[in-house]
């Protein structure tokens, strides 16, 4: 009796991932599996694999009925976007690592999963080996999980890392990551937390129901971190990560957000260094738990493609069960972050804005405040990123109303008299 269904693969993309993926079939006989076409872009480039197997007609692969599973790794979200729901529709299952394509176009891949009743698997679209969606998915209930904290962008944990470890400052930081592969030559989706926020956004479907655009999450990079930023966090006894954050609050609704982050030495996410990612979650009785692993590369990436691969066999699926079989949650605006905000010039940073202001640095060069901001102030205005802004939330930094009645008086009221 055969109990596992045998897989024969369609693979779009012969890059980093589809040729790790080629590779790690070869050695994984047991799983069933055989890619029996690949579709690149380009004709002419040399591979390390036999020519007979190449095209770059898509259709060979989209419309052939031995085919029954596409793996769609290609560098190109509107193709990715067209191949993945083409290929669904014409009755194949889907394995994707296309982070940007998925959050760009979620609402549609969800309604075309229940359409067409095919499996869309992407674990490796999330900080790439560490098996954090379908652990998501299948083991937090709803009611339980109390916040996901998360490195999910290894280029600019490699440059933060670099800052810290070596001193460099962030443009020898970025050109380093450029010449060992980690950064693209375009590094903008990953420095200026765009790619973070993408991943971060189908996280929180997985992980509380929320459907949200990348557009409707407050976001940014490491850009503006400078060497400056890196001595005083070090002063503080700190370091900073880029961190993808939800926490559920008091009112059941979830604070998140992806901001650069202080980070103490004893929290699980500053042993996350270089290219490495990690996501801790914290859950009712089960406490802290930490996942780590390698959050880019070919193999570690390709890993994961062979573990949805290996779920296909049994016809697995997720069942989004947060956002259909739960009450989904909303995502809030009514929180307070506790932040540190660098700036060159007074001018850029409207101090009267914060709630609460417990220290003010006012150096010749580096200016610093530390104190409370609203996070509507943060969805609404962008001057915290612009001018050369750095903005770094403080450990434990979502507030609600209520932990902020509770705070010493502060130095607000002097710096609203004070000349600057
Ligand atoms: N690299 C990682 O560590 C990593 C980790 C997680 C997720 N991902 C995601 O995985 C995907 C692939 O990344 P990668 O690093 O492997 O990219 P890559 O090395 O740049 O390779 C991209 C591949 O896509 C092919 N391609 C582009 N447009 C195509 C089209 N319209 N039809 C068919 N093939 C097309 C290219 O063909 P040619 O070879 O002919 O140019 C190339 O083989 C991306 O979505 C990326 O975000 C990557």
């Amino acid at each position: 009796m055969q109990t596992h269904k045998q897989l024969t693969i369609g693979l779009f993309g012969f890059g980093v991932v589809g040729e790790g993926l080629y590779k790690v079939l070869q050695q994984t006989p047991s799983l069933n599996a055989t890619i029996k076409k690949v579709c690149i872009k380009n004709a002419k480039k040399t591979r390390n694999a036999p020519a007979a197997l190449f095209t770059t007609d898509k259709n060979k692969l989209l419309l052939d009925p031995e085919i029954n599973v596409i793996v769609e790794v290609i560098d190109d979200a509107d193709a990715a976007f067209s191949i993945v729901t083409t290929a669904m529709q014409n009755e194949k299952s889907v394995v994707s690592a296309s982070k940007k394509m998925i959050a760009e176009h979620f609402a549609e891949l969800l309604i075309m999963q229940r359409a067409t009743r095919q499996s869309f698997l992407y674990e490796a679209a999330a900080g790439a080996s560490i098996p954090i969606i379908r652990n998501l998915e299948e083991y937090y209930d709803n009611d339980l999980l109390h916040s996901m904290r998360a490195i999910v962008n290894g280029s600019t944990n490699f440059i933060l890392t670099k800052m810290f470890s070596e001193n460099l400052d962030y443009g020898q930081a970025l050109l380093l990551a450029r010449q060992l592969g980690y950064a693209e030559s375009d590094p903008t989706l990953d420095v200026e937390g765009f790619d973070a926020a993408n991943k971060w956004t189908f996280l929180l479907t997985h992980g509380y129901g929320i459907i949200t655009k990348t557009s409707g999450l407050v976001f940014t990079g490491i850009q503006n971190i400078s060497i400056r930023d890196a001595a005083i966090a070090k002063e503080k006894g700190y370091e900073i990560k880029l961190v993808a954050q939800a926490k559920k609050l008091s009112d059941g609704k979830v604070a998140a957000f992806v901001l650069p982050q202080f980070v103490q030495h004893d929290d699980h996410l500053s042993f996350v260094k270089n290219e490495y990612n990690g996501v801790v979650i914290e859950s009712g009785f089960s406490d802290k738990q930490f996942f780590y692993g390698k959050g880019a590369g070919s193999f570690p990436t390709a890993s994961a493609i062979l573990s949805d691969l290996s779920a296909l066999r049994y016809d697995y699926k997720y069942e989004y069960k947060k956002l259909y079989h739960h009450t989904p949650h909303e995502l809030s605006d009514d929180f307070y972050v506790r932040v540190y905000v660098s700036f060159d010039d007074f001018k850029h940073v409207p101090l009267e804005h914060f709630k609460y202001i417990s220290e003010l640095h006012k150096g010749s060069e580096r200016k610093f405040a530390v104190g409370i901001l609203s996070f509507k102030e943060l969805k609404e205005n962008n001057w915290w990123k612009e001018h050369h802004v750095s903005l770094i939330v403080l450990p434990d930094g979502i507030l609600e109303e209520s932990d902020i009645n509770i705070l010493e008086p502060t130095v607000l009221a002097e710096i609203q008299t004070m000349e600057l």
